[in-house]
């Protein structure tokens, strides 16, 4: 990797395999998740080194409560714990994180809210579709209350609105596993963001993994819609 290489600003990245990794070594399926925590530590200490500002995390969806009661607690303390044992290092690095669910979840926020360096954020029980639903109702709310003209509605309006309204969209999404979908992920955001996906599983992504992702992104061309030479007169002005 060269300081010269394109790199994404916002990477977001859904992290798929862990159940299946510890079932292919007939482990219990918590130990899978407990593995995946390594890997979000070796990604969150690579955007750091490498400068990527933003990067979101699709830790457990809403969907995710529908599985067996003994993972999904175990999940949860599992991040608990995770948290409580990195909240320190994340604040001595300069990372901020964002995050709701949780009071010691609150705490790390609390902790680490003026951190500038990274910010990292956990989407925890999120949906695409509802945080769009959400973000319908409080712009319908300002309308009805007189505070905004129906007319004046836009897509800043709408993005405002959202859970990651003031971070910059996603430039590349990396989903592990082998599964080719969105999984109801940052429909939004994700509008003109490079896809990437890998076979390999959440547990055994590396900082090799990471490498081949970013690579990949470095090689698209980035032009929204646009033509090449729209582009390239708008970098010349
Ligand atoms: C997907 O694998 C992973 C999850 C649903 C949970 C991810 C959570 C963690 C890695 C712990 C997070 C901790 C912190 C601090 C954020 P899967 O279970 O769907 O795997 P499978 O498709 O192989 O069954």
């Amino acid at each position: 990797m060269t300081s010269l290489q394109q790199l994404p600003k916002h990477l977001a990245v859904i992290m798929d395999g862990n159940g299946r990794w510890a079932q292919k070594r007939l482990l219990p399926r918590l130990v899978g998740h407990k593995k995946g925590v390594d890997s979000i530590r070796t990604i969150v200490e690579c955007c750091v080194k490498l400068n990527i500002p933003y990067l979101t995390l699709f830790a457990f969806s809403s969907e995710n409560w529908h599985r067996p009661a003994k993972e999904v607690s175990g999940i949860i303390s599992l991040m608990a714990d995770a948290l409580a044992i990195e909240v320190q290092k994340l604040h001595q690095e300069n990372i901020r994180l964002n995050v709701t669910l949780q009071q010691s979840i609150a705490v790390a926020q609390k902790l680490t809210m003026h951190n500038t360096k990274l910010i990292v954020n956990l989407a925890i029980n999120y949906g695409g579709r509802w945080d769009l639903t959400q973000a319908i109702k409080k712009i319908i709310k300002t309308v009805v209350n007189n505070k905004l003209d129906l007319e004046n509605i836009n897509e800043a309006v709408i993005k405002a609105n959202l859970s990651l309204g003031d971070l910059p969209d996603v430039d590349l999404l990396i989903r592990t596993s082998g599964v080719f979908r969105l999984s109801n992920f940052l429909l939004w955001e994700l509008a003109y963001a490079e896809l990437y996906f890998t076979d390999v599983l959440w547990p055994d992504f590396t900082l090799d993994e990471l490498q081949r992702g970013l690579d990949f992104y470095a090689q698209q061309e980035r032009i929204f819609g646009k033509t090449r030479e729209q582009l390239a007169s708008k970098i010349r002005k």
